[in-house]
């Protein structure tokens, strides 16, 4: 792994292939004094990790990175509302980039037209007191390179824009939203009005399956999903969300 760019007090690192960048970064920090605003990219990632212990799948051509993020003693409290930023700088960037609407889903995907072409997976190491972050963007590959389980709900900058990006200007990109919102955080309600399917009728599931439904009122200000199920209003920290289809 090589250093390529530092990129506004960022340490850029990259590699052509890896299993997963969450676990190369994971490894590399251990060995570090100060891994703060650490990023390792790579061109191809074979077994990458998705949220709740799910596969996700990185065709050639998709962007995976990780990056670190070291807490000051008191930001722990805050880390969930940090998690929701991840995404409404991804979200921005993509914006940005295409001059196109994107959505953000709670917690933290990014969606084109209610397909994702982005997810995020953060992981904290207390012995670090480390954010571990990592964005997976379906970047220069097509909806056909996923498995037939997977192409109907995903798309691809590629496939959006009808042409291809150089990834490391799209990860310089993600890093210059990021870091006006990690020095100025927006408000939890002005985060809250960030987050797609607002007033809508929706489904949560865990791993098991589905286990509530109601209409989705934002987030609060522990990042928890807000949920009006007929009258009883409800928090929930962590959970897939679906529309619900009528
Ligand atoms: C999700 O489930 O939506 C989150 C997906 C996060 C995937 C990224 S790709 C870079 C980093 N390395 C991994 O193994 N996973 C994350």
């Amino acid at each position: 792994m090589r250093q390529v760019l530092s990129h506004k007090n960022w340490k850029i690192l990259h590699t052509t292939e890896t299993d997963s960048t969450q676990d190369l970064l994971r490894n590399w920090i251990s060995q570090q004094s100060n891994p703060d605003k650490t990023l390792v990219v790579s061109l191809n990632q074979n077994t990458g990790r998705g949220r709740h212990k799910r596969q996700w799948e990185s065709p050639a051509g998709n962007l995976s990175f990780s990056f670190a993020l070291t807490l000051a003693p008191n930001d722990l409290k805050d880390a969930a509302q940090w998690n929701l930023l991840f995404g409404l700088a991804l979200k921005q960037s993509l914006q940005s980039l295409l001059q196109k609407e994107f959505q953000l889903k709670w917690p933290n995907d990014v969606l084109y037209q209610n397909k994702k072409v982005a997810g995020l997976l953060s992981e904290y190491l207390p012995e670090q007191n480390t954010l571990l972050v990592g964005v997976g963007l379906n970047l220069n590959s097509s909806p056909e390179d996923f498995s037939p389980a997977l192409q109907e709900s995903i798309t691809t900058v590629r496939h959006i824009a009808e042409r291809g990006f150089c990834p490391f200007m799209v990860t310089a990109r993600f890093l210059n939203h990021l870091s006006p919102l990690l020095s100025a955080p927006v408000s939890p309600e002005q985060l809250s009005q960030e987050f797609c399917w607002q007033n809508q009728e929706v489904i949560l599931s865990d791993d098991i399956g589905p286990c509530f439904s109601g209409q989705f009122l934002g987030i609060n200000d522990q990042g928890s999903l807000i949920l009006n199920q007929n009258g009883h209003i409800s928090y929930h920290q962590a959970g897939d969300l679906n529309l619900r289809k009528s």
